[in-house]
């Protein structure tokens, strides 16, 4: 039975889970489009322990990470959940195992996102002399996707034949990010300045929409992609050079050109899953946009209990 998932308000703020109630054409009012399985790709916005198993002396391995869900550090580089956890919640799904968790009951899909990863191979970076913190963790999009491959091989699809495979995926939610974040803050923190940033921008986009394309040829035909967050506002863009202390900020102290940055770059990212929209007219891909999500939340801190800025 196929159906065709249609998001009800695009292009807003898809961090509420209002993003998942999708309609299903065909369906009843009110019914939701059921998903079998998540499979998630991203870095740490999204790992739900990948890094623990490949380096547990991490700093997510460790308290105060987990205190408050879990009771106690599970991999996850947040206190509480994250948002493929609600994800799940709402789909009805339990929490997804990480995939180095290889005893992990994976019937309802995996995830293959780890702390620290790019879009970009380490190879990109290499060649343009940024220095990495810790690049033996980094698992570049590209492996995570070797992964998904070693993951359909081995197990979801083991003993399907490639039309059967993809009729099955074609029941899964992919969630590709948020991912490129990493491409921009490792070489902004080996000295890269805004203008060298800004080169980054194509190769960032081309690499996630290749991914995407990739999930498309096994069998996704349900894509949320996610764009960047202003990163002008990350405390971990105000660092103290002149060259960024200069830069004139915004009504909330933001860094102005680190979040035009942004800005291009999520449109450029717009720009690419809308020809992909177009080549795969089948296919509900959907762009998460993260950037209007953080500034709403930054913009409504005073009721929302925060201390105004
Ligand atoms: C790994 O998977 C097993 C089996 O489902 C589970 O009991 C265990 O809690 C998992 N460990 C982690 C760290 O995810
Ligand atoms: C990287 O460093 C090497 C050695 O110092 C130098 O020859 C090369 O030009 C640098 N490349 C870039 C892109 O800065
Ligand atoms: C998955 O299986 C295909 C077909 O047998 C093979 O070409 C590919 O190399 C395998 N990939 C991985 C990562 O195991
Ligand atoms: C910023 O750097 C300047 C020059 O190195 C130094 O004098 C100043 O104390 C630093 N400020 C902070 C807040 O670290």
């Amino acid at each position: 039975m196929a159906m065709t998932c249609r998001l009800v308000s695009s292009n807003l703020i898809i961090l509420s889970l209002s993003l998942l109630v999708l309609p299903c054409l065909g369906q009843g009012q009110g019914s939701f489009c059921p998903f079998e399985a998540i499979y998630q790709f991203g870095d740490s916005i999204s790992d739900t322990g990948n890094i623990d198993f490949i380096n547990h002396q991490g700093k997510c391995s460790k308290d105060p990470f987990g205190e408050t869900y879990f009771q106690h550090p599970v991999g996850r580089c947040s206190d509480g959940l994250l948002m493929v956890d609600y994800f799940a919640q709402a789909l009805r799904l339990p929490f997804l195992f990480p995939y180095q968790n290889k005893s992990a009951d994976t019937s309802h899909g995996v995830d293959f996102a780890v702390a620290g990863s790019t879009a970009l191979d380490l190879s990109f970076f290499k060649e343009r002399n940024v220095t990495w913190p810790n690049s033996e963790y980094n698992r570049p999009i590209s492996m995570q996707l070797n992964w998904f491959q070693e993951h359909l091989n081995n197990s979801v699809c083991k003993t399907l034949t490639p039309s059967e495979c993809a009729t099955k995926l074609s029941k899964a939610l992919f969630l590709m990010g948020e991912i490129g974040f990493n491409d921009f803050n490792w070489p902004f923190n080996s000295g890269t300045k805004i203008e060298g940033l800004a080169t980054y921008i194509p190769p960032v986009v081309q690499a996630i929409s290749g991914a995407v394309k990739e999930v498309i040829r096994q069998g996704a035909v349900r894509i949320v992609v996610s764009g960047l967050f202003p990163m002008g506002c990350v405390p971990f863009y105000h660092r103290n050079a002149t060259y960024v202390t200069k830069e004139p900020k915004d009504e909330f102290q933001c860094l102005k050109p680190y979040n035009d940055l942004a800005s291009n770059y999520n449109k450029n990212l717009q720009e690419a899953l809308s020809l992909l929209g177009k080549e795969f007219p089948n296919v509900v891909i959907l762009y998460a946009d993260y950037y209007n999500a953080f500034m709403s939340l930054l913009r409504r801190a005073p009721s929302l209990g925060e201390f105004p800025i």
